[in-house]
């Protein structure tokens, strides 16, 4: 049953009509605006994975007891559709995200789904709904997800599944496309140890995440930065999106994947198109008194957050109980912004492709 039968179809009775969609989606926000349709796939222990449907987006029925509910058996992945100036469709690398949905299947013991049919559960959404694609240099944000719907209160993994794809029109991740964005680095709170769930992309590590994220949003500040929880000395990542540092001789650093940092799609890319453009990439450890330091010595001139939502959202400064830290100048960097046209423009079509990402 894995995919080669393809999807149950159900069209959408009453699709949203033109004039509202369109008007929903010129200026959508992150997250809100919601494509007509979604997919879902079912997985029991006797019968693997069937009933592939797509059809209406709707609420969804679940038994008071489903493990997800109370344990968060839950993983899920994020990537987006693009329109080209060409008007083809695009999705960016999506065997990434289906290899890194297979891991955190893994490591919350729960059933992989096969590699080919996330990629088509995808791509039957994105067809679907592809009238959701925003135009100019909005995408289609899909979300596909699998939580663990067995009524049981034990504590041991689910026998059954649901996995589910939506999607929505999504503009900037940060409100009104702020050039720069301001970081909270946290004292109080980690956000994974060794051993942990952090490199899996599960919905607790975002749950977890979100003291850490209110304090900082108190503090004005856009995103949190966690330190590493064994010695509170290295730089992990944010809340939900990578860091990279940019130094004065055109070199770039991130921390290293490790077990307590998502592996990112994003992050993996630009380390590539820096290595390519002929950049030192280091994934080394960066304690933060070396942040310090490389600021008050101007060796430090650039930061960035990346990620699928955020893209890469240059960091002007961060804020820290002893007061701000500004990086560079504090306006976005050369460097990030030209990294970011050049992942911008493969993924749009503007700029050749030369590693073969475009699907
Ligand atoms: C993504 O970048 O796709 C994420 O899942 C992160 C979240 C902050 C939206």
């Amino acid at each position: 049953n894995h995919g080669s039968q393809g999807f149950r179809k159900v069209a959408h009775p009453s699709p949203m009509p033109d004039p509202e969609r369109i008007e929903l989606i010129r200026n959508p926000g992150f997250g809100r605006a919601f494509s007509d349709h979604m997919v879902t796939i079912t997985w029991t222990a006797d019968r693997g994975w069937h009933e592939m449907t797509i059809g209406p987006r709707g609420p969804l029925s679940l038994s008071p007891a489903a493990a997800v509910l109370h344990y968060a058996q839950e993983i899920f992945e994020g990537l987006k559709a693009y329109r080209t100036s060409s008007g083809e469709i695009t999705l960016f690398r999506p065997d990434m995200n289906a290899r890194r949905f297979a891991l955190s299947a893994e490591r919350l013991a729960m059933p992989a789904l096969p590699d080919n049919l996330f990629i088509e559960s995808v791509e039957a959404l994105t067809s679907i709904d592809r009238a959701w694609i925003p135009d100019g240099e909005g995408s289609l944000y899909l979300r596909p997800f699998m939580i663990a719907t067995e009524p049981f209160l034990g504590v041991r993994p689910a026998a059954e599944y649901l996995y589910v794809v939506i999607a929505s029109a999504v503009g900037p991740y940060f409100s009104g496309g702020k050039s720069t964005i301001t970081v909270w680095v946290s004292e109080d709170y980690t956000r994974a140890a060794k051993g942990g769930t952090g490199a899996a992309k599960c919905g607790g590590n975002y749950a977890a995440s979100l003291t850490a994220q209110a304090v900082a949003s108190a503090e004005g500040c856009d995103q949190v930065l966690f330190l590493d929880s064994a010695e509170h000395r290295w730089i992990e990542e944010l809340g939900g999106m990578n860091i990279f540092l940019v130094f004065e001789d055109g070199s770039l650093q991130t921390p290293p994947i490790g077990g307590t940092i998502l592996p990112g799609i994003t992050r993996d890319s630009l380390i590539r198109l820096a290595r390519e453009e002929g950049r030192v990439v280091r994934e080394e450890p960066y304690a933060f008194d070396q942040l310090k330091a490389d600021v008050a010595s101007g060796r430090l001139r650039e930061a960035f957050a990346c990620g699928t939502a955020a893209v890469i959202s240059p960091i002007g400064k961060l804020k820290t109980t002893d007061g701000p830290i500004v990086i560079g100048d504090g306006n976005a960097g050369e460097v990030s912004l030209a990294l970011k046209r050049k992942l911008v423009g493969i993924q749009r079509g503007d700029v050749p492709d030369s590693f073969g990402w475009l699907h």
